[in-house]
């Protein structure tokens, strides 16, 4: 265990990835998968702490798990090189969030930025279950039971991570080094940290209703890119228009590359040119939506045929899931035997 240099990192199985999760988050995943710096990389698919809030929903976590997987594989995460689980089938998880809840207060759990927001988008103020209040102490749980060195999330998620820094120095100091600690990993470029909604929000996501999906079809794709927000005194062609917090032009600072001019605008050499013409005026919000529309049609298409291919294969992907998941509790299990151990318990 010493000195590996372990991933974990995982989702909720709550609906299909968006292109908010591959910019923020699946993109690098397949960059650390590929960059060979890891001894071992996990991927959950976190359907327990899904549950958190669903209690009452589960078939929606159920019918999402093989989505979720779908999207992974689609998006070029490899089995054979990552271990892609099942976190409700790793008993194990649990057991460790049991131990943990002892070292962590109340006080605390209500002071966590992220689980804050989440309450307050959620509406769960009133009635506030207490599985959601302690997720950060099941994901310190999911992080630990792996050894995991790093922990690649997107960036709302960072104060869970350093609760869960918290939780492990905690228990190290009362019961010993026992266990690992991790650090978080946002992606490392801040301009793609956040992709913005297409109605300009400051988030994209499925609850908010602005998103783009991993398999969105050519048609809505275009549909999509043809209703997103751009400058509201942008009206006649001839006006000069603002680039700023005009989400086709935030998009394209995130997605376009001057290939893409060669293919599908050769008429300016780059963002930069096109940005210029937008100011000054005489270029229209149809152009621009179009251009926008074919850079994320090049990078979704494939996306798209892949998890196509994938239809129809659910058993096999129960398969490789299962495979997994064995093997991620061989991981947990021993790691908690030598918390117990720490702790003091009889192994019996
Ligand atoms: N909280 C993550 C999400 O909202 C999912 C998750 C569960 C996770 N356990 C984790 C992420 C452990 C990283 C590490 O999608």
């Amino acid at each position: 265990m010493a000195d590996k240099k372990i991933i974990l990192t995982g989702d909720r199985p709550t609906g299909q990835l968006h292109l908010g999760h591959f910019v923020g988050a699946l993109r690098q995943r397949v960059e650390l998968q590929n960059s060979k710096e890891f001894d071992k990389i996990y991927i959950m698919i976190a359907d327990s702490q899904a549950m958190t809030d669903n209690a009452k929903n589960p078939q929606k976590v159920q019918e999402n798990v093989l989505e979720v997987l779908k999207d992974y594989i689609a998006i070029g995460i490899d089995p054979k090189k990552c271990t892609i689980f099942l976190q409700s089938s790793v008993a194990e998880l649990t057991e460790l969030t049991f131990y943990y809840c002892n070292l962590v207060t109340l006080a605390r759990l209500q002071r966590n930025p992220t689980v804050k927001t989440e309450i307050s988008q959620k509406n769960m103020q009133k009635s506030l279950p207490v599985g959601f209040l302690i997720y950060p102490i099941s994901q310190a749980a999911d992080i630990t039971a792996f050894d995991a060195t790093c922990v690649p999330v997107g960036e709302d998620q960072m104060p869970v991570i350093e609760q869960c820094r918290e939780i492990v120095h905690t228990f190290n100091n009362t019961y010993g080094q026992t266990l690992v600690m991790p650090s978080g990993r946002v992606e490392l470029n801040k301009k793609y940290r956040r992709l913005k909604g297409l109605d300009g929000s400051s988030k994209m996501s499925k609850s908010l209703g602005n998103t783009i999906y991993l398999n969105e079809s050519s048609e809505s794709l275009k549909q999509k890119v043809m209703s997103m927000y751009t400058d509201p005194n942008h009206l006649k062609v001839s006006d000069p228009g603002n680039v700023k917090n005009n989400m086709v032009f935030e998009y394209l600072d995130v997605f376009c590359k001057e290939e893409h001019f060669t293919k599908y605008l050769p008429e300016y050499k780059n963002l930069k040119k096109l940005k210029n013409h937008y100011e000054r005026g005489g270029l229209g919000d149809v152009k621009i939506k179009v251009f926008l529309y074919n850079v994320l049609e090049e990078l979704i298409a494939p996306i798209r045929q892949k998890r196509a291919s994938l239809s129809g294969k659910e058993d096999e992907l129960l398969k490789l899931l299962s495979e997994g998941t064995r093997v991620a509790r061989e991981h947990a299990a021993a790691t908690v035997k030598r918390v117990k151990k720490a702790m003091g318990l009889y192994l019996v």
